[in-house]
C-alpha cells in the first residue's frame, strides 16, 4: 500500500490522454501531472535538450511525492527513459514499450507502421523496442511533425489536415501495414482522418496499455492505493493561450485544479 500520487509528465497537455486512461483503470489513485507547456514542443528539439527537460520534469514529480513516474510524452520516452530510470529511485514507465507489446499481439503480417514526432521517429526507439521484445517484424516509421500544431489548433477534421495526413500516410498505405502505432500524445485525436486514409487496419493507442501495465506493476510492487479519492493536480509551466480549451479536448472533461509552476526548484537535476 502506498498513498502517494502517481506522477505523469508530458511536454504539454497532450499527455492528459494518458491521465484519462490511467484514471479509468485506477480510479482511486491520486495523480500529479506536469505539462511543460513553456518549453513545448519537445518533438522538434534535440536529444540532449529533451533528456535534460525530462530529468527536470521527473525531479518535479518526485519532489511532489510521486511513487511512480509515467513518461506520457513519446518524444521524451524515446530518448530519456533509460537515463531517467537510472537517475531516480522511483519506478518509471514510458509510452513506447506498452504500445509495442500490444502491436505484436495483434499484427498478423508483421508489417507495422509507426507515426510520431521527428524526434521519436529519428531516435530509433521503436525499432529498438521491437528488437528487444524479440520480434522480427518489419517496422516502417514516418515522422508527422505537422500533426501536433493541427491538433492544438483544433483542426481535427479540417480539409488541410486531410491533405497533410494523406501525404504523410501515403507510403505506409502503399506498403500495406496491417497495424499502425500512434506514437504521439496528439494523434488519437486525428483517428477519424487517419482511419479514412488507412482503412480498416489495427490501431494502437498506447495510453490504455500504459494504464494496464501501470496497474499490474503497482499491484506487483504492493504500491496501490485502493481507497484514495482519485484527485488530479495539474501543473503547467505556462498557462499558454487556449490551454484550457485544448486540455479539455484531451482530458474529455472539464479541467479543474490546475496551476502554473516554475521548474526552478528542480535546477538540482542539472
Ligand atoms: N507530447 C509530444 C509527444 O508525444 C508531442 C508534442 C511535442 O512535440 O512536444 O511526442
Amino acid at each position: 500500500l502506498n498513498k502517494n500520487p502517481i506522477g505523469i509528465f508530458d511536454s504539454g497537455i497532450g499527455g492528459l490522454t494518458v491521465v484519462k486512461a490511467v484514471k479509468k483503470i485506477l480510479p482511486n489513485e491520486d495523480i500529479v501531472y506536469l505539462g511543460d507547456t513553456a518549453r513545448l514542443p519537445y518533438g522538434t528539439k534535440s536529444t540532449d535538450a529533451i533528456i535534460q527537460f525530462s530529468k527536470e520534469d521527473t525531479q518535479f514529480l518526485v519532489d511532489r511525492g510521486a511513487k511512480y513516474v509515467v513518461i506520457a510524452c513519446y518524444s521524451s520516452a524515446s530518448v530519456a527513459l533509460d537515463i531517467v530510470r537510472k537517475r531516480f529511485s522511483v519506478p518509471v514507465i514510458g509510452v513506447i514499450e506498452p504500445g509495442v507489446r500490444r502491436a505484436l499481439q495483434i499484427t498478423k503480417t508483421g508489417k507495422i507502421g509507426v507515426i510520431g514526432t521527428s524526434l521519436t521517429i529519428f531516435s530509433g526507439a521503436y525499432e529498438k523496442a521491437f528488437k528487444e521484445l524479440g520480434a522480427d517484424s518489419e517496422i516502417l516509421g514516418k515522422a508527422c511533425p505537422l500533426f501536433v500544431p493541427l491538433v492544438e489548433e483544433g483542426w481535427l477534421e479540417h480539409d488541410a489536415t486531410k491533405l497533410i495526413a494523406r501525404d504523410y500516410l501515403e507510403q505506409l498505405k502503399k506498403d500495406n501495414v496491417d497495424t499502425l502505432l500512434l506514437g504521439c500524445t496528439h494523434y488519437p485525436l486525428l483517428m477519424k482522418v487517419i482511419r479514412e486514409i488507412m482503412g480498416d487496419i489495427n490501431y494502437v493507442d498506447a495510453s490504455t496499455e500504459v494504464g494496464v501495465e501501470l496497474a499490474q506493476n503497482l499491484a506487483e510492487l504492493d504500491m496501490k492505493n485502493p481507497s484514495g479519492a482519485g484527485d488530479t493536480g495539474i501543473y503547467l509551466t505556462d498557462l499558454s493561450m487556449n490551454f484550457k480549451e485544448i486540455g479539455e479536448r484531451f482530458l474529455g472533461e472539464p479541467m479543474k485544479n490546475f496551476s502554473r509552476v516554475s521548474l526552478k526548484s528542480t535546477e538540482a537535476a542539472r
